[in-house]
C-alpha cells in the first residue's frame, strides 16, 4: 500500500482531511482532458473546463443528469465576474461513466465521506500558460459540504509551483502545504476548511505548460 494512503487529519469529529493515491490507471483519466473546451467565461483565456452532474444508480453505475448552470453568489466568488452570473459548460466526456478507473476514483472519494450520497458533480479544470493562476480568487471555500480534488497532470511546470495549502477555517493552522503529485486525491470538509493553490510556472517557456485537476463536489453543483 502506498505510504500516502489513508493519512487522516481529524480537525473535528466529522470533518476529515485526507489525501492518498487511489489504485487507478492515471493515463486513462489524463486522456479524458484531450478534448477539453476553453472556459468562455474566464476572461484571461487560459482556463479550460467541463462540468457534469451525476446520479449514482443502484447498480453503482453513473448517469449524467441535465446540468444546472453554475451560479455562485459574489460573497463566495467575487473574481472576474464569476460570482453573481450563471455559467454553462460542456459535460465531461461521456465515455467516463463506463470507465472502471473513473468509477474507482469517484468511489475512492465517496469512501472518505461521512455518509452515502446519490448525486455529485465533477469538474475538469485545465490551467495553462506561464503564470496562469490556478485559484485566481485566492484563499477560499468552494461553498459546498465536501470537496474532492484529484491532481491529474502537471506538464512542463516547475517542481515547486502550484503549491496547495489547506487551512482550518480562517485561522493560520495549516493542515497541508506542498506540491500535490499527479495521481493524488485530496478530500476535505469545505464547510470548516479553506484552501488555495499557487500559480503555475513554465519549466520551458517555448513549450505548452499545464496543470489538470478534477474536482468533485457534494451537494452537486458549482465551484469557481
Ligand atoms: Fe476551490
Amino acid at each position: 500500500m502506498d505510504a500516502l494512503k489513508k493519512i487522516k487529519y481529524i480537525v473535528a469529529d466529522d470533518s476529515p482531511f485526507v489525501y492518498f493515491k487511489p489504485d487507478i490507471d492515471l493515463s486513462v483519466i489524463q486522456r479524458s482532458f484531450d478534448e477539453i473546451p476553453i472556459d468562455p467565461h474566464f476572461e484571461p483565456g487560459y482556463r479550460y473546463r467541463t462540468q457534469s452532474l451525476y446520479e449514482i444508480m443502484e447498480d453503482g453505475q453513473f448517469k449524467i443528469l441535465h446540468s444546472k448552470p453554475l451560479y455562485q453568489p459574489t460573497y463566495i466568488n467575487s473574481y472576474n465576474n464569476y460570482g453573481g452570473k450563471t455559467r454553462e459548460y460542456d459535460n465531461l466526456p461521456t465515455w467516463l461513466i463506463d470507465d472502471s478507473n473513473f468509477n474507482a476514483l469517484v468511489n475512492a472519494w465517496i469512501d472518505t465521506l461521512p455518509g452515502d450520497i446519490d448525486r455529485f458533480s465533477a469538474h475538469q479544470i485545465r490551467t495553462v500558460s506561464d503564470g496562469g493562476e490556478v485559484v485566481p480568487e485566492g484563499r477560499h471555500r468552494d461553498g459546498y459540504d465536501y470537496i474532492g480534488v484529484f491532481i491529474v497532470n502537471r506538464k512542463n511546470i516547475t517542481d515547486d509551483c502550484a503549491i496547495s495549502i489547506v487551512w482550518v477555517g480562517d485561522t493560520d493552522h495549516e493542515l497541508f502545504n506542498g506540491v500535490v503529485e499527479p495521481g493524488t486525491l485530496l478530500s476535505f470538509d469545505d464547510k470548516l476548511l479553506m484552501h488555495n493553490v499557487g500559480s503555475i510556472k513554465a519549466k520551458d517557456g517555448r513549450k505548452d505548460c499545464l496543470r489538470d485537476v478534477i474536482i468533485f463536489t457534494v451537494p452537486e453543483c458549482c465551484i469557481g
